[in-house]
């Protein structure tokens, strides 16, 4: 038995579909156990310094066990190992970890795994991605969920905005065939998926280096000529490649939903800058404006970065500012992280953390606000959404709309898995209450 464990983002649950795919056809089952799993395989996070953390008191842990049942399998993978003293730091701290590779071997597993079991040494093994811009196709891709799926269309990143070390650890931008991902997206819609959801570091570059003249709406236009009762999402894009083309797009494409997840980091111009962001808070704001006139009732997502090096007080209530003036219904908010490698840990730094902290609060508050009175307003509104799974009351199931929000309702379980229209009644926090008006 297998278990396959991602920390993360929805790269690393994609790609450990595919690790966990290719482990079937090895004739591995899976668990959840670690007691019951003969390997276990951690795909880890490097955006982030607790969630490096994690991993290692999670690889820690697992000594016991290792001594217990020496025949175990303890393998590490994913972003984090691709960083050399990481590995490295694996290798001399944890010496029951057998197996560690990177983000650019995924399709090598088998291989990987092969070594491990026959050469009594242990295997590491980190990509090196050169000028390599091939893409593995055709993996076997074990799927965690029968409603909604995740489809890569590009991996990697160019961007190389100065807190991030995705380019270090994902490599350069490669954009997969518009025929491929085609042919995997009608293969999803035929088996009954209704939630697809396109993933790339920045989708809106898709295309770039491909030989067809092809950018991400292109990609969404053809699509959406798949018959079927489905609809599309998509993250990330980075607002300095945001389209007006896209945004028309997505007002001219019924499947594609009317939300947004458009990052901006932090509402001040110099920090944007530092950043090495590429936009300007009014180029991000035209952005929106654009999106709110061709796009009647689109909502937006961002990310948030407090207390990025040298931001200031001023700098902060900028963010503050921005916040407020874009209503967001959902900000994901993170407070700065020192990555090794990239340019910002370069930078002075003098903010106490108690001040970042502070600033977090005061920004999660102003959210709060909100969003409260952005859930609220939905209510009385007649909207389609797909069932996904039970409410938190008896006899209720719950499912999300185009913003991402969850409704929940009345309503026999043989609905799951297909679209509903509800009646938006009330809200509890920011779940919204509704009762069915038709199936
Ligand atoms: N510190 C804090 N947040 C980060 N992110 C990326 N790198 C860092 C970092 N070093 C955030 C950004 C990005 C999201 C996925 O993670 O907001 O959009
Ligand atoms: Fe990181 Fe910037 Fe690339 Fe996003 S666009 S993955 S934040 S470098």
């Amino acid at each position: 038995m297998a278990l396959v464990r991602t920390y993360g983002c929805q790269q690393n649950v994609a790609d450990s579909e595919k690790l966990r795919g290719q482990l079937q056809e090895m004739g591995f089952a899976f668990t959840e156990q670690e007691e019951e799993a003969d390997l276990i395989l951690f795909n880890t996070c490097a955006v982030r310094e607790n969630a490096e953390f994690r991993v290692y008191g999670n690889v820690g842990n697992l000594k016991a066990l290792k001594r217990q049942k020496p025949s175990l399998i303890i393998g590490v993978c994913g972003c984090m190992m691709e960083q050399e003293h990481v590995a490295e730091k694996i290798r001399q701290s944890y010496p029951y970890v057998s197996l560690v590779f990177g983000t650019h071997v995924v399709h090598k597993l088998p291989e990987l795994l092969y070594q491990t079991l026959t050469s009594g040494k242990r295997v590491f093994s980190r990509g090196d991605d050169s000028e390599d811009k091939t893409i593995v196709e055709g993996l076997p891709i074990h799927r965690d969920r029968d409603i909604r799926a995740w489809l890569t269309v590009m991996y990697g990143c160019d961007n190389f905005c100065t807190y991030c070390i995705v380019p270090y650890v994902r490599g350069r931008e490669k954009s997969r065939k518009p025929g491929d991902i085609l042919a995997e997206f009608k293969s999803l819609v035929e088996a009954g998926y209704k939630e697809i959801t396109l993933l790339g570091q920045n989708v809106n570059s898709y295309g770039k280096g491909l030989e067809e003249q092809v950018d991400f709406s292109d990609l969404l236009n053809l699509l959406c000529t798949v018959p079927g009762d489905y609809h599309i999402r998509f993250m990330t894009s980075h607002p300095k490649d945001a389209s007006f083309k896209l945004i028309d797009t997505i007002a001219a494409q019924p499947k594609i939903c009317k939300h947004l997840h458009l990052p901006v980091q932090c509402g001040s111009d110099r920090l944007l800058v530092q950043m090495n962001r590429h936009y300007t808070v009014e180029h991000y704001l035209e952005l929106i404006e654009y999106a709110r006139k061709k796009v009647p009732g689109i909502t937006f997502s961002s990310d948030i970065i407090v207390g990025f090096p040298g931001e200031t007080e001023e700098d902060f209530q900028k963010t503050l500012e921005l916040v407020q003036k874009v209503g967001y219904m959902q900000l994901f908010t993170f407070i700065y992280s020192k990555r090794t490698g990239t340019k910002a840990a370069d930078m002075p730094d003098p903010t106490p953390r108690k001040e970042k902290t502070d600033r977090m609060t005061r920004l999660l508050k102003v959210q709060d606000d909100i969003a409260m009175a952005l859930v609220k307003a939905q209510v009385g509104q007649t909207v389609r959404v797909l069932v996904e799974g039970y409410g938190r009351n008896e006899g209720t199931l719950s499912g999300r709309l185009d913003n991402n929000l969850t409704v929940e309702f009345e309503a026999d379980s043989a609905l799951m898995g297909s679209y509903a229209m509800v009646r938006l009644t009330g809200a509890r926090a920011t779940v919204l209450l509704g009762e069915l008006v038709e199936s």
